[in-house]
């Protein structure tokens, strides 16, 4: 698996979740997976082994040093350390805005990755995650396509977010010695630039999202970000198969970063998760009768901020509270200070990235919002339906997939008067506590652990391989 995240090591999403789990449920399936990730500033490399120095890496004239390390993992994780490149504050820029030479670093990340399969980890499958793999699917097409270390290996490229794209001006495909041929519109070439994600796209062997609505959204033109007509191209090679979850890190029943535990069977732990919520974040102790909305969230766009901006006082009107944990953009980061000066001791909010706080919002919060303009899978709010924090989530990509009527709340159109209903029709619903108890515990009787979502993409692995 090429990945630029993987939790625990490196996380800024959904993504690092699914790589960080994904390798271990394939494991104890049979399959032999291996992980290669970026060693970014943040990665100590104390308890890592050095593996192996691979030959240099040259695109074009110029030259990188590479050394691979391995973390100690059940599975093997190699990370890749090219200090120039790697060893900065940021995995893809600072303070909002992306490192210049992004195009360099995920294609010397590719061609390290590939080193890896040459001589430390010979695969079969190359399993790619995002545009930051882009590039390995479109090297093995071309400068390597006639290698004999790579024959007969296949590869699999998985779109976690089609918002994403890796775009550089065209002259970036020169910078990393790329064949000038795969600029073209059924290649690389996206409107004049050079497309990462369609190296992938148009690369690999096999492609997948990560849940069969995005699958299907990602086919037309209000969700394909401009590469619907390229996904409708290889419609038949295309598979949604939904995000599992790790129930090790993220169930209320073994979850230590919380600070009581509890289960279907007895849920008065959840109560004291959420006292101490309230209390942490500074809520009036009347807020224990009433709901508690949780948001934990990349402040972007596509998480369905402007439909908060536009519902934060009117939601509150309905007599609830509401606590959230993200950071994103400087607009929405401003937005949700803002809201928290005008409505004290009802909305509470923290600017920043802290699992642990993720975990006691999912624990003590009663609701969890969710009302993305699009969603990929989410994997918040299936973490939500285990801690028994019902969802309310707008009906789109993985949300639709994940929430149903009799465990969540759902709402279809992307407006403001939408979400408020839906946060409407769960408060009342709160009102019945014997019905919201009811919803509760069916939610976190489901089960979306990694077992079936690892086992499709197995199969999926040895369809390609033809066996
Ligand atoms: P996405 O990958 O689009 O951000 P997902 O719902 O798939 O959305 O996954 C988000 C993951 O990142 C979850 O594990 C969530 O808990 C975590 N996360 C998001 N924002 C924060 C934050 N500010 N602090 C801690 N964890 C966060
Ligand atoms: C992306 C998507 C999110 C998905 C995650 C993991 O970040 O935005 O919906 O759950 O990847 O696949």
């Amino acid at each position: 698996m090429v990945s630029s995240e993987a939790a625990p090591l490196a996380k800024t999403g959904g993504l690092a979740d699914v790589v960080g789990a994904l390798p271990s449920a394939l494991a104890s399936l049979g399959d032999d997976p291996a992980v290669v990730i970026p060693r970014y500033g943040s990665i100590d490399l104390k308890r890592a082994r050095r593996v192996f120095d691979p030959p240099p890496i040259y695109l074009g004239p110029v030259r990188f040093d590479t050394a691979i390390y391995q973390a100690p993992e059940t599975f093997p994780l190699y990370l890749v350390d090219c200090p120039p490149l790697y060893d900065r504050k940021g995995f893809y820029g600072e303070t909002g805005v992306d490192y210049p030479d992004n195009h360099i670093r995920f294609a010397v990340f590719a061609r390290a990755a590939l080193a890896v399969a040459r001589y430390l980890f010979r695969t079969e499958i190359f399993h790619c995650h995002d545009w930051q793999s882009g590039l390995v699917p479109a090297y093995l097409r071309t400068t390597f396509s006639t290698d004999p270390t790579y024959l007969g290996v296949r590869t699999l490229f998985t779109i976690h977010n089609l918002g994403y794209q890796g775009l550089f001006p065209k002259t970036a495909l020169a910078d990393v010695a790329l064949d000038p041929r795969v600029y073209r519109p059924d290649g690389m070439e996206f409107f004049g630039h050079a497309s990462y994600i369609k190296g992938g796209i148009a690369f690999a062997d096999w492609l997948s999202t990560v849940s069969p609505t995005y699958a299907r959204e990602i086919q037309t033109p209000e969700f394909g970000f401009g590469l619907d007509g390229a996904l409708r191209a290889r419609a038949g090679e295309l598979t949604g198969i939904l995000n599992g979850v790790d129930y090790r890190e993220w169930s209320p029943e073994v979850d230590s970063l919380i600070p009581a535990r509890y289960s279907p069977e007895d849920l008065s732990g959840k109560r004291v998760c959420k006292e101490h919520l309230v209390r942490e974040f500074g809520l009036p102790a009347e807020a224990m009768d009433r709901p508690v909305m949780g948001i934990v969230s990349r402040f972007t766009r596509q998480k369905g901020m402007d439909l908060l901006k536009e519902a934060a006082s009117r939601i509150v009107e309905q007599d609830v509270y509401l606590v959230a944990l993200g950071s994103g953009e400087p607009e929405y980061e401003e937005f949700f200070r803002q809201i928290a000066a005008d409505f004290p001791g009802r909305i509470a909010v923290r600017i920043g990235f802290d699992n642990g706080l993720a975990h006691r919002i999912e624990a003590g919060a009663d609701m969890f919002v969710m009302p993305s303009q699009y969603e990929p899978c989410g994997l918040n709010q299936i973490y939500s339906l285990k801690y028994g924090t019902v969802p309310v989530v707008r009906a789109t990509g993985g949300l639709d997939d994940t929430i149903e009527e009799r465990t969540g709340f759902k709402f279809k159109e992307y407006s403001a008067e939408a979400l408020l209903g839906a946060v409407q029709a769960a408060t009342e619903a709160y009102g019945g506590r014997e019905g919201w108890r009811e919803t509760m515990v069916r939610g976190m009787r489901q089960d979306f652990s990694w077992k079936a979502s690892a086992a499709a993409y197995s199969a999926l692995y040895r369809q390609l391989l033809g066996a």
